[in-house]
């Protein structure tokens, strides 16, 4: 099968090798396409890749009816519309590490820039004066860099003013006294950092809570004379009070490499002196371009071949050890989970899914979605998948629990998975067995051994002699060879179940004529 992949934003062409060197990938490059050009082009695709410039907005997503996977290469995904992706199944992927270094380099170069006034007095210069006095610097020795937002970039960025030696304040939410020793810098609350920074970069992602975290209240709390870089987003600081800050004197310069509106050509900051500004360079070295290119690349050609994304945005990514440890668990975890489905008549309000030995000791969280995918995908068809299975239980209003204990009668791992419905529960367990593969061992009470796969015929009678002869003739007049047969019974007399695993498939009418034999209560065809 070959695959359509579409790059809408410029991208390193020794990037993108991995995609054009992999079997039955069509790479298509096509940038500065209109919303309208992609959105009549995009349901051709199975892979989109972009850079900041694409807007992925829910429309084209919708449109893309074909689409798999959208690679996004760089660290913001806030030009693609996350939740329209998770919604349609569609996985996003990042390449999170490839440009940290640049845009920590390009930070550097813009505190630098600011404090010696190196733009300001390469304009001056290349306009024939020699103004020595104008631009006095400040130097950065013992000054205090307040980073706000310490994760890969901010985290460089402080390593790198160190070196300089300049005293670093961070804040974020996640850092810990613990890593902020360990760093050699010091941190406190966002306040604390902004009053006591004599530079401030900021480096969060742009998020309903960081959008204008940096205000007119903040440039208040700051340092007389203070200085600010972002490239990191923008809109994390309001331009309006930006502007008005610098036009008091608060702030006495700000290095702007991203803009609330990008592209800008006649912004009023860049009117300014004191700003210095380049178009959203950060992530623009011929290293990182390619470094992220070849991530992202290697992302799409795994994910569209079945295997495994390493970047993954809208789901949880999982460590490579444990991945290993989990993935033969998957095919059982999504058979268990259509077998139940099958089986199970009525609306399922809630899904139970007890880990049990072995298997509780992992993480379960991509087991829960393959199981939901299973139950799912025979209402909802095949466009359910581990993006978004488990929105759409949600969406439906299905609960789904997970239950982990060590101890298993038995079994070293095992897996159950219970549905409750109006009328009660319905529980099947399976287990992995070594060297023999996936089985089903337990429906309800009863104990069995059965390979999930293939045609099953579950039935629930009651126990009494001739009741498995008859069904072994009807199906035989219906030329149906069974394969295995499992038998369990809750009493001599009681209840009873057989389940058959058969060569080719019952239709709708030998189902019914099973369920009209003597002692037969119930009948259950089911595919897996
Ligand atoms: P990251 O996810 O590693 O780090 C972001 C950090 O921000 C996290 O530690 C998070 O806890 C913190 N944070 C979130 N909300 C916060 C808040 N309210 N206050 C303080 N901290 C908060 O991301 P990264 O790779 O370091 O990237 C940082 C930013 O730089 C992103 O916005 C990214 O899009 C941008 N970026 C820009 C360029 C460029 O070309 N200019 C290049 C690369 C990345
Ligand atoms: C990013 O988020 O990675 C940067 O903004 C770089 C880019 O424009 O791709």
């Amino acid at each position: 099968m070959a695959f359509n992949i579409l790059i809408s934003d410029p991208l390193s062409e020794e990037g993108i090798q991995p995609l054009r060197a992999a079997k039955d990938m069509n790479v298509v490059v096509e940038t500065n396409l209109t919303p309208e050009q992609l959105g009549s082009k995009i349901g051709d695709f199975d892979a989109l890749i972009v850079r900041s410039q694409t807007q992925v907005t829910r429309d084209i997503i919708t449109k893309a009816t074909k689409l798999k996977i959208i690679g996004r290469a760089g660290v913001g995904v806030d030009n693609i519309d996350l939740e329209a992706a998770t919604e349609h199944g569609v996985i996003v992927v990042n390449a999170p590490d490839g440009n940290t270094n640049s845009a920590a380099e390009h930070t550097m170069a813009m505190i630098m820039s600011l404090a010696r006034n190196i733009p300001q007095a390469y304009y001056s210069l290349k306009n024939q004066k020699w103004d020595r006095k104008k631009y006095v610097g400040v130097e950065l020795k013992n000054k205090t860099l307040g980073i706000v937002g310490l994760g890969r970039i901010g985290a460089e960025v402080a390593y790198r003013a160190k070196g300089q030696r300049m005293n670093v304040v961070a804040y974020d939410p996640f850092l810990t006294e613990e890593k902020a020793e360990k760093m050699g810098i010091g941190y406190g609350t966002l306040e604390e950092v902004l009053q006591a920074a004599d530079f401030i970069t900021v480096h969060t992602p742009l998020l309903k809570e960081t959008k204008h975290l940096i205000n007119a209240e903040a440039f208040e709390n700051m340092k007389e004379g203070v200085q600010i870089v972002n490239c990191a987003r923008g809109g994390i600081i309001d331009e309006d009070a930006l502007y008005e800050a610098i036009l008091s004197k608060k702030v006495a310069g700000a290095g702007l490499d991203v803009f609330e509106e990008e592209p800008v050509y006649d912004h009023k900051l860049l009117e300014l002196p004191e700003v210095i500004a380049t178009p959203h360079l950060g992530a623009s070295t011929v290293e990182a371009q390619e470094s992220v290119a070849v991530d992202v690349s290697y992302d799409v050609v795994s994910f569209l071949t079945g295997g495994l994304a390493k970047n993954p945005v809208n789901l949880p990514s999982v460590p490579k050890e444990i991945m290993t440890r989990i993935e033969p668990y998957f095919n059982l975890a999504e058979k268990l989970g259509r077998f139940l489905t099958d089986l199970t008549e009525e609306v399922t309000e809630e899904i139970t899914i007890y880990y049990s030995g072995e298997l509780s000791e992992l993480e379960t969280a991509p087991l829960t979605r393959n199981t939901v995918k299973g139950i799912l995908k025979r209402h909802l068809g095949e466009h359910v998948n581990d993006v978004n299975a488990s929105f759409l239980a949600e969406k439906k209003g299905i609960r789904i629990n997970e239950h982990k204990t060590t101890t298993t009668k038995g079994f070293t791992n095992l897996l159950t998975v219970e549905a409750r419905t109006k009328s009660g529960t319905r529980q099947v367990s399976g287990t992995l067995l070594n060297g023999l593969g996936p089985r089903i061992v337990k429906v309800d009470d009863y104990i069995v051994d059965v390979t999930p796969e293939g045609h099953i015929v579950f039935i629930h009678h009651k126990d009494q002699p001739g009741a498995i002869g008859r069904v072994g003739s009807l199906l035989a007049e219906q030329d149906i060879n069974i394969a295995t047969m499992q038998v369990g019974r809750s009493n001599v007399g009681g209840d009873a179940i057989m389940m058959l695993t058969i060569d080719k498939q019952l239709e709708k009418e030998g189902l019914e004529q099973l369920q009209q034999l003597a002692d037969i209560y119930d009948v259950t065809g089911i595919d897996l």
